[in-house]
């Protein structure tokens, strides 16, 4: 796994927005894997603030997101498909038709979600750059402690744990969702890039356990482990508990050399010149 470790939460946002852009410029109908939450709110407006500079665009990507909650309406301002709309779907040049949760109409069987979320996924090609965040317990998406590795979207229920991590984004308790439908952790390890951000002390345990931890579905975020690209960026305080960090620091300045020696014309990262995906 590539760790890169940053000074401080901006410079992570940062980073992943240059990450985004890139992936935008080398193919502008590409298909990206969003994210919710805190983290990575910083990384989208960077993302709106470039688009208003006119240094990127949207215009012909199509977008999934990671998770949506049962039981709430898509215009509930606590939706993910609300978060999206304040965060960047209203701020950038993205058509609402090709912006994707996995939504649960009123009435409609929520089993039926997942499959159909899968289908129009692979329809579309795959995703080429998946954003995640990581829960406390290790969470990503909603693949709480326990899921299956090999699973795909569909309804989980919420750990008690990520609920009270979330209770501060609710007016009262009964607002909030138990349960959720969320991309399967075997969905998340399809796309063909990603990057994991981290950001703040209360995330490093769960960065240690994903990075330097054994690979189990008690800790889902450790199975990127077993991904051939995906880059995990941290800040100081979230990479506090690594062991390797002067190892990971000299991975990544050297790799940076060579992308530096050897860079194909007009692409920027290795990550993006060869070619699958
Ligand atoms: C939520 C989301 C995850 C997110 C995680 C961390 O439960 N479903 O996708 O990564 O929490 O959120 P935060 O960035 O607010 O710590």
């Amino acid at each position: 796994m590539e760790v890169i470790i940053f000074s401080g939460a901006d410079q992570v946002a940062e980073y992943a927005a240059d990450i985004v852009g890139q992936m935008l410029a080398h193919k502008p109908d590409c298909v990206l894997g969003l994210a919710t939450g805190s983290t990575p709110v910083a990384m989208y407006r960077c993302l709106a603030q470039r688009y208003r500079d006119g240094a990127l665009s949207f215009a012909r990507a199509t977008t999934f997101n990671l998770d949506e909650y049962l039981g709430l309406d898509s215009d509930n301002s606590h939706s993910y498909r609300s978060y999206m709309r304040r965060e960047l779907f209203d701020h950038v040049d993205l058509e609402s038709e090709r912006t994707h949760l996995p939504e649960c109409a009123p009435g409609e069987d929520p089993r039926a979600v997942g499959p159909a979320y899968e289908s129009l996924i692979n329809k579309c090609g795959g995703i080429d750059l998946q954003i995640l965040g990581i829960g406390r317990n290790g969470h990503i998406g909603f693949n709480e402690p326990s899921s299956s590795l090999a699973s795909r979207t569909r309804v989980k229920t919420l750990a008690r744990r990520t609920v009270s991590d979330n209770h501060r984004l609710f007016d009262s308790p009964a607002e909030q969702p138990g349960m959720a439908i969320t991309m399967g952790v075997a969905t998340i390890m399809d796309a063909h890039r990603v990057l994991l951000l981290a950001t703040g002390e209360h995330k490093a345990e769960a960065v240690r356990a994903a990075v330097e931890g054994s690979i189990s579905a008690m800790h889902p975020a450790s199975v990127l482990q077993a991904h051939r690209r995906v880059r995990v960026l941290v800040d100081e305080a979230a990479a506090s508990r690594l062991t390797l960090v002067e190892y990971y620091r000299r991975v990544h300045t050297q790799a940076e050399w060579i992308a530096g020696e050897f860079s194909v014309s007009g692409v920027c990262d290795p990550w993006f010149q060869d070619g699958d995906g």
